[in-house]
């Protein structure tokens, strides 16, 4: 049911400019933080899975040209079990890999069973699924996130509610945190305890450090 009343179209790196904010945020951040402590991040609403494996190259691709070890964990979470199941066996359709940077689909993908191409595994262990409704937050264990990336999510929701889960997002996130949605999914609000990155085409946002609330 749930399957038939959600649309769960994505892609690899399906909106670029908010893949290398996130990109510019790991590199601008204290590289002592990024060797001492792993960086955590969590696609909501990840469908098939596409979205987190893509941070997952990201911040492989950060971590790689700062020179440090890859101490990253990716959580993809999301209402649909057919899609959690299919993000966790990491085969993917070569349709969904399009417009992807040659060398980063050289790097990060082999040919698999039934012309579908398969995730390295070295990306593929970094990433954990996890089926969830963003309906129930209040319940999910994640907490102290660096960066949460909900797209595409918000957009089946009223004003009110879209209000209340980025509420409850912001909650999750590690002071300095990062928060991305989707362009235009959350229009004339503040969400309290977070700063706006001033970015025309990315809507993200920091969590103060607590003092300065
Ligand atoms: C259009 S896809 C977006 C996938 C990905 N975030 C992207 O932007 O490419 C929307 C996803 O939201 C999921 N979804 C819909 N309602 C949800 C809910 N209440 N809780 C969690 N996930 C939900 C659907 O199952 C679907 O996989």
């Amino acid at each position: 049911m749930v399957d038939r009343l959600t649309v769960q179209e994505t892609r690899f790196f399906r909106d670029p400019d908010a893949f290398r904010l996130v990109a510019d945020y790991v590199l601008t951040r204290p590289r002592e933080q990024l060797r001492k402590r792993p960086l955590e991040a969590w696609s909501v609403g990840c469908s098939s899975g596409e979205e987190p494996y893509t941070l997952a190259m990201v911040l492989n691709e950060c971590m790689s040209q700062l020179e440090l070890q890859p101490l990253f964990g990716i959580t993809g979470s999301d209402i649909s079990k057919p899609a959690i199941d299919k993000a966790r066996d990491g085969l993917f359709n070569p349709r969904k890999l399009m417009g992807m940077d040659e060398e980063l689909k050289t790097r990060y993908f082999r040919p698999a069973e039934r012309n579908t191409v398969e995730i390295v595994k070295s990306i593929r262990e970094r990433v954990c699924f996890t089926r969830l409704n963003v309906l129930d937050l209040d319940q999910a264990p994640m907490h102290g996130m660096n960066i949460i990336f909900c797209q595409n999510l918000l957009i089946y929701f009223r004003r009110w509610r879209r209000r209340e889960i980025v509420r409850r997002l912001a909650e999750r996130l590690a002071p300095g945190g990062l928060l991305v949605l989707g362009q235009g999914e959350l229009t004339e609000w503040q969400p309290p305890g977070l700063q706006r990155l001033p970015s025309e085409h990315v809507l993200a946002w920091i969590k103060r450090q607590t003092d300065e609330e």
